[in-house]
């Protein structure tokens, strides 16, 4: 008896190759000779080759040993699995990072299922590699070559998980465009997520740092996120609590970074009418738009009107948003600032600190406009640095450190980077 297993090694993987040996030695101790063993990403004709060997390993009758069959069974499915994987080498992310920085990768490979993830998680040049989890790679800068695995995040798929007369728990694949998704949940009358139109990226990394804007945060519309581990690939539920959600903080940013391949996020919204237009420029951007009982949809444009009329699209310019947090400040602080600097733009917090607007400080800087190697303060919005003129990650990572110096020199009030430096 004798098998032959032709997977044919390409893309980095052929290393993996090693991982088969202990196969073949099984298979030999039932005395089976297995051929050879390569590797492939199968396509379509050589999938049902192995699923035509996989058969035939089953209705075989010079293998009787049932349990036998059921592991070759078990690892020709794994290794399909496997095999589906696409692993790229020195691949270009020009199009993956909102910056549209011209940075590579050693590897990349994009995962459609959470089974893709799982057969990523056995091959070595996962194991062997430093890995970044990616979404839409809008609130990433990368300052240089990614050395290490790129692993693109696209699974799919919409589903509600319970309803009733009043509210509906829905759940979206990480994957899914976020602004897509809210558009989905307003064509469908679900109240909730309309503030936060046309934020960029995928909903995986929506918890990631609780993407807020317009007087609304996801944490309050959050209901739970299935994700894996990616180290032991079990899998993990995270509730509410269990996330520590804050401005612009979870604990997939502090305790658990880099621990967990978000799959899916769950959001419980209201079927009832309830708006939240508390935001001064929302109510500002109806009177414009001469809205007087404003719909959920009239919502979502006006948010979206005021978006464009500041945020660079990043399909034009690169930017990642707000580069930096608004930073919280004491009591005191904010007097001290607050009587130097009387039009300081400040938002009192329940806790008795004050939140600044760091727009404004950096543009009390005189650092609107101003532009250094390519990369730029926002002429209209000086939070946001852009890569205005085929910049690299280095300079704009500089660029923010100026602007950081420049606030401190000015106000005493140290900016932390909002956006995940690579
Ligand atoms: P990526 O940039 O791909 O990833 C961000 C981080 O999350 C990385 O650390 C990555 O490793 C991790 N990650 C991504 N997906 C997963 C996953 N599935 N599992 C585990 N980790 C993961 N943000 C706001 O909060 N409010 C705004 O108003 C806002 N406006 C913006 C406007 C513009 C023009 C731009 C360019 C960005 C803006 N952002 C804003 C920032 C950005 O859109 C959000 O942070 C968004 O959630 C990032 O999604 P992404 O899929 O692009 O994440
Ligand atoms: N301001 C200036 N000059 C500027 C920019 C802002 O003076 O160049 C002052 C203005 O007074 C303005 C105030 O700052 O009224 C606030 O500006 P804006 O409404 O644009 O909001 P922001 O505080 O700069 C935050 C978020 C945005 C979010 C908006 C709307 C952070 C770090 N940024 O920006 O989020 O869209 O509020 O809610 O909290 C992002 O995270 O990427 C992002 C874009």
């Amino acid at each position: 008896m004798c098998i032959l297993i032709v997977l044919n090694g390409q893309n980095g993987i052929s290393n993996e190759l090693g991982s088969f040996l202990p196969i073949r030695t099984t298979l030999k101790s039932h005395s089976i000779n297995v051929k050879q063993v390569l590797f492939t990403r199968l396509s379509v004709t050589k999938s049902l080759i192995t699923l035509t060997i996989a058969i035939f390993f089953v209705v075989n009758k010079d293998i009787v040993d049932i349990g036998l069959k059921i592991e070759i069974l078990h690892l020709i499915y794994c290794y399909f699995c496997l095999s589906m994987l696409n692993i790229q080498e020195n691949k270009n992310l020009k199009s993956y990072n909102s910056f549209s920085l011209e940075v590579f990768c050693t590897f990349f490979v994009e995962i459609n299922s959470i089974e893709d993830f799982l057969s990523l998680l056995k091959t070595e040049v996962y194991q062997n590699n430093t890995k970044l989890i990616i979404g839409g790679g809008s609130n990433i800068l990368f300052t240089q070559n990614f050395e290490g695995i790129v692993i693109k995040n696209n699974l799919k798929g919409i589903e509600v998980v319970h309803e009733n007369n009043n509210e509906i728990i829905i759940k979206a694949a990480a994957g899914e465009n976020w602004h897509e998704f809210v558009l989905y949940c307003i064509k469908k009358n679900y109240y909730g997520l309309e503030n936060l139109s046309l934020i960029p990226g995928c909903v995986g990394a929506s918890p990631m740092q609780n993407i807020g804007a317009y007087g609304v945060e996801i944490k309050d519309c959050f209901f739970e996120l299935e994700a894996t581990n990616v180290v032991n690939g079990e899998k993990k539920v995270f509730k509410k609590e269990d996330c520590e959600f804050g401005y612009r903080e979870s604990v997939f940013k502090t305790k658990y970074k880099n621990q967990y391949f978000i799959s899916s996020v769950s959001f419980k919204l209201n079927k009832n009418a309830d708006l939240n237009t508390s935001y001064g420029a929302i109510k500002e951007q109806l009177d414009v738009m001469k809205v007087k009982n404003p719909t959920l949809k009239d919502v979502s444009n006006a948010v979206i009107a005021i978006r464009q009329s500041k945020l660079p699209n990043p399909s034009e310019i690169g930017n990642a948003g707000s580069f930096f947090k608004n930073p919280e400040i004491s009591f005191e602080k904010y007097k001290e600032l607050s009587n130097n600097f009387k039009e300081i733009v400040s938002y009192p917090l329940p806790s008795g600190n004050f939140k600044l607007a760091a727009g404004w400080l950096i543009e009390q800087c005189g650092l609107k406009g101003f532009e250094k190697n390519g990369a730029a303060v926002h002429s209209k919005q000086a939070l946001v640095l852009i890569n205005k003129n085929n910049s690299s990650g280095k300079a704009i990572f500089e660029l923010s450190s100026y602007v950081l110096q420049k606030v401190f020199d000015k106000f005493g009030v140290t900016l932390e980077r909002e956006v995940n430096i690579i």
